[in-house]
């Protein structure tokens, strides 16, 4: 069988990002090291909380190393609960976990890891890029440990929360500008690929009841408690897991098209309409942009991951 892919998760769950972390913990291709809770979706409070719940829920040995509270420079201080609810998690209720956390903070855990699984780590990015920039600034030797950082982030084309602006990258401008100056290799799914590549909510009920299992109608349940929903490029109405896209192409990355581009972060205060805007501009591509995925591909994670998990009671 093929080496595992050591990976850590960086979150701000956040029902996306838990539909995500679950379909990474299924995969026999993936190693999940740990979660690295970030400030982001809803307050680091409970983005932490949630990342313990998911570990304890799913029983799993993942670490969950604390991250960021705030971001690098300027607070941003809005959160999406109107889309994950008020806790994050849809309203979904995990049992509270009793897990502690790693004894390292979240950019030492991902050094630590990286000098541990030399060149081999993969970064998955699904929130604001805050833990990640402060791995690089206080560890700037990682930028030559990291395989590669793949994060769900930004847009080449129209913003979300601005109309240049995606969610994960507007919280923390500064951040992404870090990550994207770094060297490190990345991808990036952005909302030009997981706006129109949402899983059905009809595929999710038939997986839920043909399944009978509790992880069946744990999916079914956050994709309801979830509002950003859209009518993906089947024609089917759906929900937008932004981040599990980033997981896929981590997965099986010849499932996903791709092109090399160079990208960069606008945090001119001056330019104040393009704040965490990532730019597609001329020179030398820094990123791997995803614009799309193979549909049955993307349904088959999310089968395996209620196979996975099905003995959970
Ligand atoms: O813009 C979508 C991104 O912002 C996703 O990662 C979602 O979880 C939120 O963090
Ligand atoms: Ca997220």
């Amino acid at each position: 069988m093929e080496k595992k892919i050591p990976v850590i998760i960086d979150t701000d769950p956040g029902v996306d990002d838990a539909l995500a972390i679950m379909i990474a913990a299924a995969s026999e291709k993936i190693d999940l090291l740990g979660l690295t809770p970030v400030d982001g979706n809803v307050q680091a409070v409970h983005t932490h909380q949630n990342a313990l719940n998911l570990v304890s829920f799913l029983g799993i040995d993942a670490d969950v190393a604390e991250g960021s509270y705030d971001q690098l420079v300027y607070r941003f201080g809005r959160y999406a609960s109107s889309t994950h609810g008020e806790t994050g998690m849809g309203g979904v209720e995990l049992p509270v976990s009793n897990r502690k956390f790693h004894k390292l903070r979240a950019w030492d855990y991902i050094y630590e890891k990286a000098k541990e699984h030399k060149g081999e780590l993969v970064l998955i990015a699904i929130g604001p890029l805050t833990n990640v920039a402060r791995t690089i600034i206080m560890h700037p030797d990682i930028r030559t440990m990291l395989k590669q950082i793949v994060m769900m982030g930004g847009s080449t084309e129209a913003g979300n929360v601005t109309p240049y602006a995606e969610f994960n990258f507007l919280v923390d401008p500064p951040a992404a500008k870090v990550v994207f100056e770094s060297g490190i290799p990345l991808a990036m799914a952005g909302l030009n690929v997981t706006l129109k590549t949402g899983i059905s909510f009809d595929f999710i009920a038939d997986l839920a009841r043909e399944s009978g299992s509790k992880i069946g109608g744990m999916l079914n349940e956050l994709v309801h408690g979830y509002s950003d929903v859209k009518i993906n490029k089947e024609g089917d109405r759906s929900s937008v897991v932004h981040d599990a896209i980033a997981v896929a192409y981590v997965i099986d990355p010849t499932k996903c098209e791709t092109e090399e581009k160079r990208i960069e972060i606008q945090t001119d205060r001056f330019l104040e309409g393009t704040w965490g805007q990532s730019k597609v501009v001329d020179g030398e591509p820094n990123c791997t942009v995803i614009n799309d995925i193979d549909m049955d591909y993307y349904r088959e994670l999310y089968r395996n991951t209620v196979d996975h998990f099905s003995e959970l009671n």
